[in-house]
C-alpha cells in the first residue's frame, strides 16, 4: 500500500513537472508536485513510526510558514537567490539522511553498493549545500561577484577531490566511518572553493547545475536507506536540472565546462556580468524622448516588445503593459518576444509579465518573432542588450559570437529604453544601438514607459 502511495506521489511529480512547461499550466503544475511532496513526506513520516502526527502537524505548520514568508516575502528579481538557498537545503538535507545511515548502519556487513549510494549522497550533499549557499551569498552581493582565484586553485582543488575520494574508498573498503566524515567534510570545502571561482553572472546556471546534484543526492540517499520516494524524486530533480542547466548553456552558445572554468561573469557592467567596455563613446547614436517614442508606437499598426533584464531591475512591467494596453485600444496589434535567456534566470520574461497580466498567447519564443521582424513597424526594446547584440550574429570575434539572437534589425524602426550605452550581461559593446534605424530612449525603463504612456494621450 505504502509503495503504491509512492508511486502516486512519483506519477505527481511527474504530471506536474510537466505541467510547469507552459506558462499555462504551470501554476497547477506546481501545486500538483507539491501536494505530491507533501503527501510523500507524510506517508514516509507515518509509515515508518518515525514520529506521531502531533510531531508530523508541528513539523508542517513551522515548514509550511517559512516556507510561505520565503515565497511571499522574495522578490523576482531574487528568485535564483531563494532557489539557491532551497538547492542548498536539499543537499544537506540528504548528507543528513546519509550520515545517519553512517551512524546506524553496520558497515561490516553493508552491500557494497549501498556504501556508494551513501557516499555518493554524503558528499554530492555536501558539494550542493555549500556551493549553493555561496551561490546564494555571490547574488546577494554579500560575497564579490568576481570569480575568487588564489595561485594553485587547481591544484589545491584536485589535490581535494583526490582526497575526498580516497578517504570514501578507505571508509567504505575498511567499514570506517571516519573515512565517511573526511570525505563530507573535503566535499563542502570542495562546494565553497568551486563556486567561488564561478562569476558572478553564472550563478543561474551554477544553481541549475547544483538544483540537479541536490536531486542526485536525494536519489542516492533513497537507494541507502531503500526509499522508493526519494529515488523517484531526486532523479526527476536531477534529470530536470541537468536538461535545464544543458537549455541555460546551449541559449547562450556556451560549454558548461566554459561556464565552469572560464570565470566568465566575472562582474561589472550595468547587470551582474563582466562589464569592461562601457560603449563606443565616440560614436554618434540617434535619441530620443518619449514624445518622439508616443509618435512612432502612435503610427505604427505592429509593435513587438522586446523585453530584457533591465525591464526586471526596473520592475517595469506594470509600466510596459499599461502602455501596451493603450495601443491596443488604439487598435496596433503588440506582441512580445522573449528571448530564452532574457533577464537572469530561466522564464524570468515570462514571469514578470505574467505578473502584469499580458496574456500569454501574445508571448512569442525566439524560432516564432524572428520571421515576424521583417513586418514589424516598430520593435520597443525595454531593458534588453545581449539578446538583441547583432555582434553576436555578424562578428566571429566577438565573445557571444554564435549566441541566438532576436533579429530586431529586420524591422522597420528599432526604439531602445535603457539608461545609458553600458554594456549588459556580456559586457560588450552592441552596434544595434549605433544603427541609421535605431533610436536610444535613455531613461530608467519605468519612467520612460509611463512618460511615453503620457505622451502617447496626448496626441
Ligand atoms: P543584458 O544583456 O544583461 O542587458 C540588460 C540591460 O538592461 C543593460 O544593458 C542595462 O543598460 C539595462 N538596464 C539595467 N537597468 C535598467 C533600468 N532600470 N532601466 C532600463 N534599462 C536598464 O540583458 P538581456 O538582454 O536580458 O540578456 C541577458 C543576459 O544574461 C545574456 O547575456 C544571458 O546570457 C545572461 N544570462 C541569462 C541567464 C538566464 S537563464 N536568463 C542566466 C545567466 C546569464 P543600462 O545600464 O544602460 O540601463
Amino acid at each position: 500500500m505504502v509503495e503504491l502511495l509512492y508511486l502516486a506521489c512519483g506519477a505527481a511529480f511527474i504530471v506536474g513537472l510537466k505541467r510547469l512547461g507552459s506558462p499555462r499550466t504551470a501554476r497547477s503544475g506546481n501545486r500538483l508536485a507539491g501536494v505530491g511532496m507533501l503527501a510523500a513526506i507524510v506517508i514516509t513520516l507515518v509509515s515508518e513510526d518515525i514520529v506521531n502526527w502531533m510531531t508530523v502537524g508541528a513539523g508542517l505548520a513551522v515548514g509550511a510558514a517559512l516556507g510561505a514568508w520565503f515565497a511571499i516575502r522574495v522578490q523576482m528579481t531574487s528568485m535564483p537567490e531563494m532557489v539557491a538557498a532551497f538547492n542548498g537545503f536539499g543537499g544537506i538535507a540528504s548528507a543528513f539522511v546519509a550520515a545517519v545511515a553512517v551512524i546506524e548502519a553496520d558497515l561490516d556487513s553493508i552491500a557494497a553498493e549501498t556504501s556508494v549510494s551513501i557516499i555518493v549522497s554524503l558528499i554530492v550533499g555536501s558539494v550542493t549545500f555549500t556551493g549553493s549557499f555561496v551561490a546564494f551569498a555571490k547574488l546577494k552581493g554579500l560575497l564579490p561577484g568576481r570569480p575568487l582565484l588564489f595561485p594553485g586553485n587547481n591544484v589545491v582543488n584536485a589535490a581535494l577531490g583526490a582526497g575526498m575520494i580516497g578517504s570514501a574508498i578507505w571508509g567504505a573498503v575498511e567499514a570506517e566511518p571516519t573515512g565517511y566524515w573526511i570525505a563530507a567534510g573535503l566535499a563542502l570545502v570542495i562546494g565553497v572553493l568551486g563556486t567561488l571561482a564561478i562569476g558572478g553572472g553564472d550563478m543561474p546556471v551554477v544553481i541549475s547545475l547544483l538544483n540537479s546534484f541536490s536531486g542526485v543526492a536525494a536519489a542516492a540517499a533513497g537507494f541507502a536507506i531503500e526509499s522508493n520516494a526519494l529515488i523517484i524524486g531526486g532523479a526527476l530533480v536531477g534529470a530536470a536540472g541537468l536538461i535545464l542547466t544543458v537549455q541555460m548553456t546551449e541559449a547562450m552558445n556556451r560549454s558548461l565546462a566554459n561556464v565552469l572554468l572560464s570565470g566568465f561573469g566575472s562582474g561589472g557592467g550595468s547587470g551582474a556580468g563582466p562589464g569592461g567596455d562601457s560603449g563606443s563613446g565616440d560614436k554618434p547614436v540617434n535619441r530620443a524622448t518619449a514624445d518622439d517614442v508616443a509618435i512612432a508606437l502612435r503610427y505604427a499598426t505592429s509593435v513587438i516588445i522586446v523585453p530584457g533584464y533591465g525591464l526586471a531591475v526596473a520592475q517595469a512591467q506594470h509600466a510596459l503593459r499599461d502602455l501596451t494596453n493603450a495601443l491596443e485600444e488604439q487598435g496596433i496589434s503588440v506582441q512580445y518576444a522573449i528571448h530564452p535567456v532574457a533577464g537572469r534566470m530561466p522564464g524570468h520574461m515570462n514571469v514578470l509579465l505574467a505578473e502584469a497580466d499580458v496574456p500569454y498567447e501574445l508571448l512569442l519564443d525566439l524560432e516564432q518573432s524572428n520571421p515576424k521582424f521583417h513586418r514589424t513597424d516598430v520593435v520597443l526594446i525595454v531593458g534588453a542588450n545581449d539578446v538583441v547584440n547583432t555582434s553576436a550574429r555578424d562578428d566571429s570575434g566577438s565573445l557571444i559570437y554564435g549566441m541566438p539572437i532576436l533579429t530586431v534589425d529586420a524591422a522597420a524602426r528599432v526604439i531602445v529604453v535603457k539608461r545609458s550605452l553600458s554594456p549588459g550581461f556580456a559586457g560588450i559593446d552592441n552596434p544595434l544601438f549605433y544603427e541609421s534605424k535605431t533610436q536610444m530612449f535613455f531613461a530608467d525603463a519605468k519612467a520612460a514607459l509611463e512618460d511615453t504612456l503620457t505622451a502617447l494621450k496626448s496626441l
